[in-house]
């Protein structure tokens, strides 16, 4: 609860827990820009174990895991391939162009999933030394402007397949992969295992304040330590922030089950109304997205606030509702309430 309002604008606005801020009291810290902080040492490291990658590094969000691992993959004037809707191409403030000189190249995919057919024809030939260099192609999961929706496993070892012919990287924004893992039962690891860079987030629905870990092999890690600090991103004690991290990866990755749940069961609701229009089976993980039938969508935003209920907006003429760890059944409860007296 943020206040007197239920808030599910999105799992970004948890408050770290007891038991995480006792950690993060607990924690023994170092000067990490010389790698002598043991919790960020030991977050790094799990983080690794659980992804099955070499090395990983703790970066402060995850539009800059995303920024450091397409700059590390990059040179100046290279293209990297992305959905239309990909949160690198909506939601990071132009950074690929403005910080590492490369241009996106979006695809529009089916709810927020790409495959090879429509990705390989953009693939630049190699040949066209007048049109940049595709170096990358990016994948997000879950994908959060789709409406939190999973990619396939086989799409992906696809699209890796097209990524070994054409000798290029492939990055996964997995801010959320954590939720993909618990909808599907298919590891982390099993996942990362396809892509040669994979950022994951501890503040969302594990309930982290502050962080992110992007992990790939020790050479990949080793720039990516580099670009930070050029950056600005090295921090000094900073295991004071990690063990938050820490303690949301050992004990907050399972519990994301029931934030399915409470979506799933909110989507059947909204899905009876008749001043919404949503599609219950695209709600595969935490996220809703769905459209005011009567009014618009920031009549409906000012309406439920006005009521208690935060929701944030979706794609163009749609809203959106997040579940997470501090909105509990009984605010599910009052969310559908809220819901039914908006017309
Ligand atoms: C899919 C995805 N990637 C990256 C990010 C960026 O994370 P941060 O807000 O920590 O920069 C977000 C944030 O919502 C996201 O949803």
């Amino acid at each position: 609860m943020n206040g007197k309002f239920i808030d599910l604008r999105s799992d970004t606005v948890t408050k770290p827990s007891t038991g995480m801020r006792k950690a993060m009291y607990e924690a023994e810290v170092g000067d990490d820009v010389y790698k002598e902080d043991p919790t960020v040492n030991e977050l790094e490291e799990y983080v690794a174990g659980l992804l099955g990658k070499e090395a990983a590094l703790f970066v402060p969000s995850g539009l800059m895991g995303n920024q450091i691992s397409l700059n590390v993959h990059t040179s100046p004037g290279d293209e990297v391939i992305c959905e239309a809707d990909a949160h690198i191409f909506q939601y990071e403030s132009g950074t690929p162009a403005a910080v590492s000189g490369i241009q996106l190249y979006p695809v529009r995919g089916e709810n927020g999933i790409i495959t090879p057919d429509k990705v390989e024809p953009l693939i630049r030939p190699t040949s066209a030394y007048y049109m940049p260099r595709t170096k990358v192609i990016e994948v997000e999961n879950t994908h959060n402007r789709a409406g939190g929706t999973i990619y396939p496993i086989g799409i992906i070892k696809e699209l890796r397949q097209l990524v070994d012919k054409h000798n290029l990287k492939f990055h996964l924004d997995g801010a959320r992969l954590w939720n993909a893992s618990v909808a599907t039962g298919i590891a982390p690891k099993e996942y990362a295992a396809y892509f040669d860079s994979v950022s994951v987030c501890l503040s969302k629905g594990l309930g982290a304040p502050i962080g992110s870990v992007i992990a790939g092999t020790k050479d990949f890690i080793t720039e990516a330590f580099r670009v930070r600090k050029a950056w600005g991103g090295g921090m000094r004690q900073v295991g004071i922030i990690a063990a938050a991290g820490l303690y949301a990866v050992k004990n907050n990755i399972e519990r994301l089950a029931e934030d399915h749940e409470k979506a799933k069961d909110l989507a059947q609701f909204i899905n009876g109304l008749d001043n919404f229009e949503i599609d219950p089976g695209l709600v595969q993980t935490n996220i809703l997205i769905f459209k005011p039938l009567r009014k618009s969508v920031d009549e409906v935003l000012a309406q439920a606030k006005g009521k208690g209920l935060l929701l944030s907006v979706g794609t163009v003429g749609s809203l959106r509702a997040v579940t997470h760890m501090d909105a509990g059944w009984d605010e599910i409860e009052k969310a559908k309430q809220i819901l039914s007296e908006i017309n």
